[in-house]
Formats: structure tokens, C-alpha cells, sequence
């Protein structure tokens, strides 16, 4: 890997630092710090809860106490969010004020808890790649954390804290262009993030875009949503990580509304069986009744009426292109779940059989590729799809051969602006 890189980093030593289209990172879900403040309104659930809970700002997403059975309640119960049909919008639980530190920075990126580097590394790798290509943080390279649990309304709905978001990051895309002088900005995704960043670019003019976008770099978009999406609903998710009942996180993360945004998207699904639930001799499928119905079959009636108004139209607004040149990078060959069938005990016990797939053990393949069929015939669009055998969702932000195939696109969009006319002068280093 490192010799690799190597030649991108050599490739571009030729150019001055300040000839660099400045990068942006967004990350997905999870991927950035959250700090929480607790108020007089919080109504601790238990005395657990009431000894670990400060009135000062303190790290919400990741703390090592959330592994730990009666702190996981606790950290589930602030995490929650609620939807309020009378004001057609999400807030956090009473009491609980939550914020996304050092935005602009990619501080809040790297690791999820800097206090345990090794087990919560997240954009770390990615970010030292970008540094063998001359980015310095602050100078060309620039971060955007934020709220993952707030997903985007579509538009015509109030979405008070990812409003803030997409407007927060527009600032900060002007600001790295005109402090970089007045060169394109290139978002760099993951997961999540890449429908934020679409869908900002969408939101603003054709001309906005050309003065201030130079690429859109996604990694693992998941641009038609997962089945993962519903084994997380159904049954919870842990994310792999031991002790944890799944049963106690399934609450938080069925609130969440970014995790209803990333249900199966019914136009790249189509109507393929995704669920099977053999004691209702029932079946289910990405179509938006058959989700409503899922979602009250699984004890999650709340989720109905956000997703039918909220989600729904916003998956329907589509994923217009933006005219800004597109390139994804994601893992395939990894078995993803493509279909769950569920026995007799019902959905909370989990799947009986689990059908795999294609994908990236997250998002299914059919998701991954979304935009080729979705932009096929849009002359205008430039758009790169690279593949990276064997990576995972995740794996992407640190397996050696994807952050090469990441470095090389990033050299080559800078390529493509100045540096033809400059490598004559180029010595190897
Ligand atoms: C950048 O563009 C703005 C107008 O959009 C202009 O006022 C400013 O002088 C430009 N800066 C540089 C360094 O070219
Ligand atoms: C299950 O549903 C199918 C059609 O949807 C029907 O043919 C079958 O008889 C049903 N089985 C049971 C056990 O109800
Ligand atoms: C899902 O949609 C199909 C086709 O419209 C329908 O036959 C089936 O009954 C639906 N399933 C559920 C659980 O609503
Ligand atoms: C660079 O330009 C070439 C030729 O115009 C194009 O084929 C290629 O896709 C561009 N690469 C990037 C990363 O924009």
C-alpha cells in the first residue's frame, strides 16, 4: 500500500499546495463524535442513569460505558429521538441537548473517542492518505460532522436540525473555496453522507455548483438504502459488538430518522421479496405498503406516519443528477443480507435464515450501483463507478488498496485542472 500511494504522492509533489482543490469530508452514520448536555427536563430512567449523567457538555457517541449492560439503557434513552406529528418534525428526548463538536475540523472524524484510538479509528487512515497528497487540516482539508440520527425531510417539511446541517456546510464549502483561492471544493463521502452532499447540491443552483463543486467522491453510498435497514428494525443491530442486547438499542435506532431514509428504496428493489415472515404467511418487498405494513408487523406502528410522509416523497424526489462530475468507490463480493426469513418466534428473535447477496456486507450491490441506472441517458452527467473487490462498508476508510483507489481518483481530479500543464516540470522526489 504504501508504495502505492507513493506514486500518487509523487504525481502530485509537482504541484504548490495552494494549486489544491481543497476536500470536505462527510461522514456517515455514527462516523463523528456527538456530545450531549443534560437540562433539568431529563428524566433519568433509572438511578444508573441519574449517577452517570452530567450537566456539562460530555461525549455522547462513542463512550466505552454504553458496552456495560445498565449504562447501554441509559445512552439508548438519550439517543432517542421522537417524531411530533403536530409540528411534522423530529427533536431529542426531553432534556437531552445534543451538539456535533468542531465542525469545520476533521477532529470529531478520526476516531469516535480519541481516549481509545486502536478500537474507534474512523476517518484516521483516510485522512493520513490525503496527507501523503499535501492536505493539511484547517488549510485544504476540512470536516463535516454532524447529527446522523436526523435524516432530511423532503422538500415542503420542516427539518429544523439537518436544515441547519445542510446550511452549515454549504458555508463551509464557500469558505474553503475563497480561502483556497476561489478553487472547487471535492466533497468526500462516506456512506450517509454522500445523500446529504447529493441532495445539497440538488438544493442549490446549477451555477452555485459549478463556482464552488469540482467532484462529488462517495464511498460506500448506500443511495438506494439496505436490507440491513430492516433486519436493524426488526430485531436491533449491534453492530458486531458483544454483550450488547440488541433488544435494548432496537428503540433508538427505530427512532432514528436517518435509519428510516435508509430502508430499500422500492424503485432499485423493485418488487424482489425482502422479508418473509412465516408465522403471518406474509411477504414483503421495498414497495412503500408493503413497508408501512412491515413496519406495523414488526411493533414499529410510530414509524408509519414518518415514513409515509416524510420519507416516502423524499426517496420519490429521486437522486436528480447534479451535473457536478460523480465518482463512487465501493466494496463488492462481500455476502450482504438480501433476504430475511422469519419463523415462528417472530421478528424479535431474529432472522431463522438470513439469503445473502452481493454488496458490501452492509449495502446490497443493487443499492451501491443506483446511480448508473438512475443517471442512464443523462448526457451531461459525467459519472465513475470503481469497484474494490472484497472491502467492506467500512473497510474502505482503511484497506490499504481502496485508500490507493481513493488517492489516485483524488490526484486525478486534481489532475485534471492544472497539473497537465505543470508535470514537465516534475522530478520524482
Ligand atoms: C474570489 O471570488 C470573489 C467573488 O466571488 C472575489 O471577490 C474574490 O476577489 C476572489 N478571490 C480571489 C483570491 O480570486
Ligand atoms: C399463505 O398465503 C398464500 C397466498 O398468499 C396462500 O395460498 C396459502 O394458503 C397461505 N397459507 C396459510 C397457511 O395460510
Ligand atoms: C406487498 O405487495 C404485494 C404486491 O402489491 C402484495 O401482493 C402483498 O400482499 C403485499 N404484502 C404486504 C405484507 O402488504
Ligand atoms: C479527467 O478528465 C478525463 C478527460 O476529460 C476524464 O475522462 C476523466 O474522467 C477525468 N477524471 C476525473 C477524476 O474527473
Amino acid at each position: 500500500m504504501v508504495v502505492v500511494l507513493s506514486t500518487a504522492a509523487l504525481v502530485y509533489a509537482c504541484q504548490a499546495r495552494s494549486d489544491l482543490h481543497p476536500v470536505i469530508l462527510v461522514p456517515g452514520s455514527g462516523g463523528n463524535q456527538l456530545e450531549a448536555r443534560l437540562t433539568k427536563e431529563y428524566k433519568p430512567s433509572s438511578l444508573w442513569c441519574r449517577v452517570w449523567s452530567q450537566p456539562r457538555w460530555s461525549r455522547l457517541w462513542f463512550s466505552p460505558l454504553v458496552l456495560i449492560e445498565p449504562f447501554t439503557k441509559c445512552f439508548a434513552e438519550r439517543m432517542t429521538l421522537y417524531y411530533h406529528s403536530d409540528i411534522d418534525d423530529y427533536r431529542n428526548a426531553p432534556g437531552v441537548e445534543t451538539r456535533a463538536p468542531h465542525f469545520g475540523s476533521t477532529q470529531s472524524l478520526l476516531y469516535l473517542n480519541p481516549l481509545i484510538k486502536d478500537a474507534t479509528a474512523y476517518m484516521a487512515p483516510l485522512v493520513s492518505t490525503l496527507q501523503t497528497l499535501d492536505y493539511t487540516e484547517g488549510d485544504t482539508l476540512f470536516g463535516a460532522p454532524y447529527d446522523f440520527r436526523y435524516g432530511l425531510a423532503p422538500q415542503g417539511h420542516p427539518s429544523l436540525t439537518s436544515t441547519k446541517f445542510l446550511h452549515n456546510l454549504k458555508t463551509l464549502i464557500e469558505h474553503a473555496s475563497h480561502s483556497n483561492n476561489n478553487k472547487t471544493v471535492i466533497l468526500l463521502t462516506h456512506s450517509l453522507g454522500s445523500l446529504f452532499a447529493l441532495h445539497l447540491l440538488n438544493r442549490n443552483t446549477p451555477s452555485w455548483r459549478n463556482r464552488y463543486v469540482k467532484h462529488l467522491l462517495t464511498l460506500s453510498a448506500p443511495w438506494a438504502g439496505t436490507v440491513q435497514q430492516m433486519l436493524t428494525f426488526a430485531s436491533g443491530y449491534t453492530l458486531g459488538v458483544p454483550f450488547v442486547n440488541p433488544l435494548v438499542v432496537r428503540t433508538e435506532q427505530r427512532s432514528s430518522e436517518s435509519n428510516l431514509w435508509l430502508l430499500p428504496s422500492p424503485k432499485q428493489f423493485t418488487d424482489r421479496v425482502l422479508v418473509v415472515a412465516k408465522a403471518m404467511n406474509r411477504t414483503y418487498s421495498a414497495d412503500h405498503h408493503n413497508m408501512s405494513m412491515f413496519l406495523r408487523d414488526i411493533g414499529f406502528g410510530e414509524g408509519v406516519v414518518p415514513y409515509e410522509r416524510r420519507v416516502v416523497p423524499l426517496i420519490s424526489e429521486g437522486l436528480a443528477a447534479p451535473g457536478v462530475p460523480v465518482s463512487c468507490v465501493f466494496g463488492s463480493g462481500v455476502k450482504t443480507a438480501e433476504r430475511l426469513v422469519y419463523g415462528d418466534g417472530g421478528f424479535d428473535g431474529g432472522p431463522e435464515e438470513v439469503v445473502y447477496g452481493d454488496g458490501d456486507g452492509t449495502v446490497n450491490m443493487v443499492s451501491l450501483v443506483a446511480l448508473e441506472r438512475e443517471w442512464e441517458g443523462e448526457g451531461g452527467q459525467s459519472l465513475k463507478m470503481i469497484r474494490v473487490p472484497g472491502v467492506s462498508h467500512t473497510g474502505i476508510l482503511s484497506d490499504g488498496g481502496a485508500l490507493e483507489a481513493i488517492a489516485r481518483e483524488i490526484a486525478e481530479i486534481n489532475s485534471n485542472s492544472s497539473l497537465l500543464t505543470t508535470t514537465h516540470n516534475c522530478q520524482l522526489i
